[in-house]
């Protein structure tokens, strides 16, 4: 079985201290063979917590990232900042960043050439460019129903089925091998549910995975 790839989305919820502790304890967590998991911390604090996930087999990635090299981007960030701290992925498009960004997937044109890896969120269909994508580097898609965001309101796994396995028929029309993950209001109650779908390829976890007892629950429900 493919490992289903479970990612942290710690958005802005921690401060320094807070994400520091949860980093330390999540890297001491034993973690199974069928997962692989990330995570994202506020921008501020990559670097350090980069370091304390560097022996183990966890991924630390980026919340967003607005342009491709250094250049004139005033509170941006760019791939080749967050590769100088060895950061290899970053969310892209996410539904926030969608909301202060007037088109935060513009930045795939700049970033598929360069073959920098990301998580592309959607939440319609016709949000991902299919064509743009391709199976040079590795890229994630993860389907978040704005509705289901932060509200407790799971999207039932019909729902879930449904829209993944169109994604899915989709990708198979342009030969792309992608996986695609289910983001919002997952939570240890019903991740093992979500998770078990053959159209889930994983989940993207935002506020369940800044408590580490809820973040553990989800990545021992498989
Ligand atoms: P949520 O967030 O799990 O708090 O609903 C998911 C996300 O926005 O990535």
């Amino acid at each position: 079985m493919k490992k289903k790839i479970i990612i942290g989305n710690w958005k802005n919820y921690l401060n320094y201290q807070e994400s520091i502790h949860l980093s330390k304890k999540i890297s001491k967590i034993n973690i199974s063979n069928n997962v692989r998991v990330m995570v994202s911390p506020n921008h501020l604090y990559l670097n350090e917590i980069n370091q304390i996930f560097n022996e183990t087999n966890i991924e630390v990635i980026a919340q967003n990232v607005t342009s491709s090299e250094s250049k004139s981007d005033t509170g941006g960030i760019t791939v080749s900042n967050l590769k100088n701290l060895n950061i290899k992925r970053s969310i892209v498009a996410h539904s926030e960043s969608r909301i202060r960004e007037k088109n935060p997937q513009k930045v795939l044109e700049e970033i598929i050439p360069i073959a920098y890896q990301f998580v592309l969120c959607f939440e319609e269909i016709d949000q991902i460019p299919f064509n743009l994508l391709t199976n040079k580097f590795e890229i994630i898609l993860a389907y978040e129903p704005v509705w289901a965001i932060g509200t407790g309101e799971t999207a039932s796994i019909d729902h879930i089925n449904e829209i993944h396995k169109k994604v899915k028929l989709k990708l198979e029309d342009f030969s792309l091998e992608i996986p695609i993950l289910y983001g919002g209001s997952v939570n240890p109650s019903n991740s093992r549910d979500i998770l078990e779908s053959d159209y889930v390829d994983g989940v993207l976890v935002g506020g369940a995975s800044t408590k580490i007892d809820h973040f553990e629950g989800i990545l021992n429900s498989i």
